[in-house]
């Protein structure tokens, strides 16, 4: 009997291709109705002897099937694995889908820059909220409630206490306050600024950075030398620097800085509307009034500040016609800048 099974088994191993004759073949001699089982079927109807001598040989039996059909799996499955290597060839010639690689947006080159420029001079870089509070927007800066230099800046109220800042120059004020010890101060701040404005050249978000330098002796000629310096960082070598008298109520004096026109060299040109110099900067010394408010001594203490529109930079950078282009997202757009940059570096 014994013999009988062996050679069947033998017979439907052999005959196994697939992991579904595996099961049938397993089950046919392990399953409940399998036939080692079947020999342990009628072991209560047995003696003794013949109970011992029966269970040895169904143990026997069923560690052989159990072994051999292992062997015969672990065939199969490689031959399974051949015929799907054979099958399933890689064409590593076929062009590989394109990877979009990512650039800088031109406000964040500008950004950058202006940062360099700054860090290098020893200035820190620092932050300030854009929902900010009129206080510090306005009245810190020697505009108070009513102050008709409001009109020039439509803000988006929140509350009568809350803004949309329209300017970074609020972060002048927070600077002054937050220097407890009060030590000199070089700072920028870069970032958004709000108002309600919207035509091809002003947005209703834009960017701004701020200045802001506190220390003993600092004069006007600093803040010029300072400007020029910049502007020839941003605009390249040969750019000229002109101060013209303005007023900003934060500042006094208070000047607007312009630089000759970038794209003529000042022989008058479209861009410049023939006159050669292009507005870029406010800028002044800190009025006593404000250095008074931030807990600086007037008498003590001079500094100067400027402030700038950062889109405007980009858009003169990049010749942009329109300051909408900046916020829009447009990808073909933004695509453009990493060769622009490098036909047009400025440095
Ligand atoms: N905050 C001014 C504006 O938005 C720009 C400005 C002018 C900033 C003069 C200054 C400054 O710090 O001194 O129009």
């Amino acid at each position: 009997m014994e013999k009988e099974i062996q050679e069947a088994f033998q017979k439907d191993l052999e005959r196994i291709t697939s992991y579904q004759e595996i099961q049938e073949v397993k089950n046919k001699y392990l399953g409940k109705k399998g036939i080692v089982t079947e020999l342990t079927s009628n072991m209560k109807d047995l003696s003794v002897e013949e109970k011992k001598e029966v269970g040895r040989l169904a143990n026997t039996i069923r560690t052989y099937v159990t072994e051999e059909i292992t062997k015969v799996e672990q065939r199969i499955e490689k031959e399974e694995l051949n015929r799907k290597l054979e099958k399933d060839t890689i064409d590593i010639s076929l062009p590989s889908e394109k990877i979009r690689r990512g650039s800088r947006h031109p406000f964040q080159r500008i950004v950058e820059d202006v940062e360099d420029f700054f860090v290098s001079m020893g200035y820190d870089v620092v932050d300030g909220p854009e929902v900010e509070t009129d206080e510090n927007c306005f009245q810190r800066l020697n505009v108070p409630l009513g102050h008709p230099a409001r009109d020039a800046q439509d803000t988006f109220y929140i509350d009568p206490e809350y803004l949309l800042r329209t300017q970074t120059s609020s972060v002048q004020a927070r600077t002054m306050q937050q220097n407890t010890e009060k030590t000199p101060i070089r700072m920028i701040c870069p970032g958004k600024v709000y108002r309600r404005d919207d035509d091809a050249t002003h947005s209703h978000q834009f960017g701004q950075v701020e200045g802001l330098v506190i220390d003993k002796n600092v004069s006007l000629a600093d803040l010029k030398g300072t400007l020029e310096l910049f502007a020839k960082k941003m605009l390249g070598e040969n750019t000229k620097v002109r101060f013209r008298p303005s007023f900003f109520p934060f500042t006094e004096p208070s000047v607007e800085v312009d630089v000759s026109c970038f794209k003529c060299g000042g022989k008058g040109c479209p861009l410049c509307k023939q006159s050669g110099w292009i507005e870029v900067l406010g800028a002044g010394m800190v009025h006593p009034h404000v250095l008074e408010m931030g807990g600086y001594d007037p008498k003590e203490w001079t500094g100067f500040a400027f402030g700038t529109g950062l889109d405007r930079f980009a858009m003169f950078r990049y010749e942009i016609p329109d300051i909408r282009y900046l916020y829009t997202n447009d990808i073909r757009f933004l695509e453009q800048f990493d060769r622009k940059d490098e036909e047009n570096e400025i440095k």
